[in-house]
């Protein structure tokens, strides 16, 4: 398994993003290349060697391998609603097979502006404020390199979904890391100390990625959290970046509320959302970033020369899907609360300490009852042994260790997963490392 390499790779984060010196170094081989010398050319750029392949992805590999149940990556193992894929069919047969507008098909933008105000009261210009990008992967990355210069700092909250870490290098940025710490009882919430977040703000900071409902925690943040985050951008200049694919997976109660809702906030957030987990098309690779004009602007031009577009046909079927009733958003998230509700219980009886997601679809555990050196030697068993693919915690924290004691269950998957996950999961001897009985 590649996991440790993966988590070591980007736990390099005050490092900054170009190394002093960088620049003199193109020189120096210019030089010697003139004297005839034959320094060693690097065919691979710097960037890309401080950070590894996606361990999320890796540990999906390993399930196939293993023929083990993929509790790593959060896709469902269920369908998509019928009525959008009847609608991205149609798409196609209706010749819908060309280069949509770059920054999205007008229809998609109209049905995105018009979900936002209907969901966070927030009005959005489709024609001037929206770019729909190959999933919110791309519209994060996109976003970051419109707005991030060398010596720009990115503030995010840890642990943290993966991809960050190596967005913050491709857009040059240096990552400031603020904890969330895990409550002490296991039913209470993941919190932050304000005086970390504070610190972590200053003159170079150029924005804060927020991701709520959070993975990998499953913490929502309150309006009250979020407002000190506001003041915090409001006194620095800063930008707000918030990932918000979970906003419809919540439980208990929690709200979800745009950051781009608080006062002051319209004009320097950029709001990402997509397709993948509300309508269960991991695959289609729809997402979008929201943004004023002038950022929307930067934004657009990055995302224009990456990738062209998001696929045409699909972004028809999206409008579609937007377009269904509040009861589907509803079901949504009784659904993901009853295979929480499922999983948890069977986590807790099989010797792990099982955090509360609030909301999104994954269960932060601790490991400390079943005695192994640290995560990625546990999931190597797990997947193994057990046949159960789970997601090191120390790919989720900028220094391994902190994640060393803690592993990811993804529970967007059908009942009867979950429950030949859960039996599998009793073969395992709380105190006994490697002993699966
Ligand atoms: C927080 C978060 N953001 C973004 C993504 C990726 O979304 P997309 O499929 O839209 O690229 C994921 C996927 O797991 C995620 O958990």
């Amino acid at each position: 398994m590649h996991a440790s390499s993966g988590s070591v790779a980007h736990k390099r984060p005050d490092r900054p993003a170009v190394r002093p010196g960088a620049i003199g170094a193109g020189v120096l081989v210019f030089l010697l290349m003139k004297q005839g010398g034959t320094p060693e050319k690097r065919l691979t750029s710097e960037k890309a060697g401080r950070f590894t392949e996606s361990v999320i992805r890796e540990m999906t590999r390993q399930a196939m391998l293993h023929g083990a149940i993929n509790l790593a990556q959060g896709f469902p193992d269920f369908e998509a609603p019928d009525a959008i894929k009847q609608a991205a069919r149609q798409a196609i047969a209706d010749g819908v097979n060309q280069y949509a507008i770059t920054w999205g098909a007008k229809g998609l933008r109209d049905a995105i502006a018009g979900r936002m105000r209907a969901t966070q009261g927030l009005a959005v210009d489709p024609e001037t404020e929206i770019t729909v990008c190959c999933g919110s992967t791309e519209a994060m990355i996109a976003s970051l390199m419109a707005v991030a210069d060398p010596g720009d700092e990115i503030v995010i909250f840890e642990p943290f979904y993966e991809n960050y870490g190596p967005d913050a290098i491709h857009s040059c940025a240096r990552p400031r890391f603020v904890r969330l710490r895990p409550p002490a009882d296991a039913d209470g919430d993941w919190a932050f100390d304000e005086r970390e977040l504070r610190a972590a703000f200053g003159a170079r900071t150029k924005a804060i990625i927020l991701n709520t409902p959070n993975n990998p925690t499953g913490k929502v943040f309150t309006r009250d959290e979020l407002e000190l985050v506001r003041d915090l951008c409001l006194e620095h200049d800063a930008l707000a970046i918030t990932d918000e694919i979970y906003e419809h997976i919540l439980y208990d109660g929690r709200e979800h509320v745009s950051m781009a809702r608080l006062d002051g906030m319209r004009d320097r957030t950029i709001t990402i959302n997509g397709m993948s987990k509300t309508y269960s098309v991991t695959g289609w690779r729809v997402g979008w970033a929201v943004a004023p004009p002038a950022i929307t602007d930067a934004i657009r031009k990055v995302h224009d020369f990456l990738t062209v577009g998001a696929p045409a046909p699909l972004q028809e079927a999206g409008a579609a899907a937007l377009a269904l009733p509040r009861d589907y958003y509803l079901r949504l998230a009784e659904g993901y609360g009853a295979r929480r509700d499922r999983l948890l219980p069977a986590l807790r009886g099989a010797g792990f300490k099982a955090y509360v997601p609030r909301g999104a679809y994954y269960i932060m555990t601790g490991i400390d009852a079943f005695g192994f050196a640290d995560d990625v030697g546990f999931a190597r068993h797990l997947v193994r042994d057990l046949g159960v693919a789970v997601v090191p915690g120390s790919s989720f924290y900028s220094h391994p260790a902190d994640g060393a004691q803690q592993v990811r269950f993804a529970f967007c998957k059908r009942d009867s997963t979950l429950d030949d996950a859960a039996s599998r999961l009793r073969r395992l001897r709380p105190g006994a490392p490697g002993a699966p009985g």
